[in-house]
């Protein structure tokens, strides 16, 4: 849906210096959603909270504007795919509720995202976030020079449509990042192994597979933005800022601070995680 500008610019050591300190600005900030969120509360004070923080750290949200976009956050709760408005409905308990929050620092952009499950969840989308997270670190590892983007969407792709049932999104797709939002290549969450762009040494890439529980059928609502699942089932987003190297790639983004908050905050479940492998 969004149109990059047909390069893919792999990045200086200074660059990832900058593009590691964005990356880490959108962690932190999500890291102080996950210690404030609780049933009661709107995503529109998310969006407060987050532009708030991201503004006295020096940095502009990304979002805000970007082709139009009306908010600093995206916020997509169940059935809500990616791209959900803020609004002023509460939160409530057995919501699962995806965040999505791009900055630009020092000219450079981070854009990462994660789902949260507010409380008593059934156990069906407790599984359907804790495999969107494996497949996300499954994409990760292929994130490797000489590899092709295919590597990644079929990792993603494997572990989530074909060993457990769910939907892969195809209209949306994850991206390269930069000085742009949006560059090349685009990482879709399915695909052929050894298909695609070839992967260069220090691109960075924003890998985000959107998985639904049913159908991988979305639509559009008459906002213009927010994507929700044809069948009402719910669906679940996460999303890293990745540097690709020659053995390893390099997650610049960093779950580790959003996952200690999240389990120290009483409203939200993170049972899901004895099964996880984290990366
Ligand atoms: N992570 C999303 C993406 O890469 C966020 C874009 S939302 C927008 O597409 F508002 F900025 F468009
Ligand atoms: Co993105």
């Amino acid at each position: 849906m969004f149109r990059p500008n047909g390069m893919m610019i792999s990045k200086t050591q200074d660059e990832l210096v900058l593009m590691k300190e964005a990356a880490m600005l959108v962690s932190q900030t999500l890291a102080e959603v996950a210690a404030v969120l609780k049933p009661g509360m709107t995503t529109m004070q998310l969006d407060a909270l987050c532009n708030q923080f991201v503004r006295d750290k020096g940095a502009i949200p990304s979002f805000y504007q970007y082709h139009g976009y009306p908010h600093n956050i995206c916020a997509s709760v169940n059935d809500v795919v990616v791209h959900g408005f803020p609004n002023n409905i509460p939160i409530k308990e057995g919501d699962i509720v995806s965040i999505d929050m791009g900055v630009i620092w020092k000219g450079w952009h981070g854009d990462h995202a994660y789902t949260f499950a507010m409380g008593n969840v059934d156990e069906a989308s407790l599984q359907l976030i804790r495999v969107t997270k494996e497949s996300l670190y499954l994409g990760i590892e292929k994130a490797t020079a000489g590899n092709r983007v295919g590597d990644i969407s079929f990792a993603i792709q494997s572990h989530t449509e074909k060993k457990h049932g769910y939907g892969v999104v195809r209209e949306l797709v994850g991206h390269g990042l930069g000085r742009s939002l949006h560059e090349d290549p685009q990482v879709p969450n399915y695909g052929k192994r050894g298909t695609g762009p070839k992967l260069k040494e220090n691109l960075v890439l924003a890998i985000e597979p959107m998985i639904n529980m049913g159908k991988k059928e979305v639509y559009t609502e008459s906002d213009g933005w927010t994507v929700k699942t044809i069948d009402g089932k719910p669906s679940v987003h996460f999303e890293h800022d990745v540097c690709v190297k020659k053995d390893k790639a390099i997650i610049l983004s960093d779950y580790s601070i959003i996952e200690a908050a999240e389990q120290k905050n009483p409203y939200l479940n993170t049972s899901y995680y004895s099964a996880t492998k984290n990366a």
